[in-house]
């Protein structure tokens, strides 16, 4: 029989070499085909065994026997390399690179307002005042009985006031938390209470919730004078640089006497009479405060003949919108993300 009709070894080449070049399952089914198909190389070499004479035939069938074999195993080995390949390029593929840098770069940021808090009450931890928390929800009592306002006081009613269907109400201020802290810690005593405030007023320069710090320190001898320090020694360090302060006479009926706090302009210090942050007047309100009333030293239990004492109450909404320069106060509760972003 002549080599050019029973070629193995040109066939058995062929297959090395095509082998060879098979990288994926893909191109080792081609091969596969290619060989042992129907139509195969392989296939058609053992078809036409029956065409040899019977003396050839058995030699180059044990011949052919062993060149299926030798593809076959060829073929197993091939695919089980290409599938160790395929596996160690996916593990690489998902294997995280913690170095590179993440394609949408979203941080988060705390609310200018919870900023504003954090800041404030990291000052007054320095000046060696506890944080103190009160309900939102409140009793009367400690809203405005043991506050000193009296039954017709105007802040009772029903149009700043959300009083809730069982008598308790939404606190309005802060102040509440002031008897709540003497009846529970006693004399001496030093707390802020910063937390949500509720009033029946929504324009665009109020919302309906806001944000105060209630302030109040209890001892021996205190005098308006540690109260100035106090805000002075506060509102600088909040605003980073020494402002001009005036203290107004005003009225709360738990403090007295009672003051408003004003501060210079943060944007104009008083030059711009056109100002948009004091409207020319060069004087921002920041805060409310006072000698705390005996009346309310007496409702938390401790005795006005020994103790006295001062309390404060600021705005953290407007204490935001003066450090950040934000100009519309409904920035603050619209949730806008770009403007969260922008990081205060
Ligand atoms: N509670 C007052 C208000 O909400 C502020 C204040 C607090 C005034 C403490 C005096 C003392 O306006």
């Amino acid at each position: 029989m002549p080599d050019d009709l029973i070629n193995i070894a040109g066939v058995k080449e062929d297959f090395k070499n095509s082998l060879a070049s098979a990288k994926t399952f893909n191109e080792l089914d081609e091969v596969r085909v290619k060989f042992t198909g129907k139509k195969g190389a392989l296939t058609l070499l053992l078809r036409s065994l029956g065409k040899l004479a019977p003396e050839e035939r058995k030699e180059t069938g044990q011949k052919l026997n062993l060149l299926r074999d030798e593809i076959e195993h060829d073929l197993t080995t091939a695919a089980t390399k290409i599938r160790a390949a395929e596996n160690e390029k996916l593990e690489l593929d998902s294997r995280i690179d913690v170095t590179l840098t993440p394609k949408n770069d979203f941080n988060g940021a705390f609310h200018p307002v919870m900023q504003t808090m954090h800041e404030i009450m990291n000052i007054m931890q320095g000046l060696g005042y506890s944080v103190a928390l009160g309900p939102e929800i409140e009793e009367d009592f400690y809203n405005f009985e043991c506050l000193n306002i009296p039954k017709w006081h105007p802040a009772r009613d029903m149009q700043d006031t959300f009083y809730l269907p069982d008598g308790k109400l939404l606190r309005t201020h802060t102040s509440p938390v002031q008897v709540h802290s003497m009846l529970e810690f006693g004399a001496p005593l030093r707390i802020i209470c910063p937390g949500k405030v509720f009033r029946r007023d929504n324009d665009t320069t109020h919302s309906p919730m806001f944000n105060q710090m209630e302030g109040l320190l209890i001892d021996r001898d205190v005098s308006f004078s540690v109260l100035k320090g106090t805000m002075a020694e506060m509102l600088n360090a909040f605003f980073g640089r020494s402002l001009k302060y005036r203290f107004r006479a005003s009225y709360f009926p738990f403090t007295e006497p009672s003051m408003e706090l004003d501060i210079e302009c943060v944007k104009c210090s008083g030059h711009d009479e056109n100002c948009r942050v004091c409207h020319g007047t060069g004087w921002l309100e920041v805060a409310g405060m006072g000698m705390v009333h005996p009346e309310v030293i007496k409702a938390g239990k401790i005795d006005p003949e020994i103790y006295n004492g001062f309390a404060f109450g600021i705005g953290l909404d407007r204490m935001a919108m003066l450090k950040y320069g934000i100009n519309d106060l409904r920035l603050l509760f619209n949730g806008d993300i770009s403007f969260l972003q922008s990081g205060f």
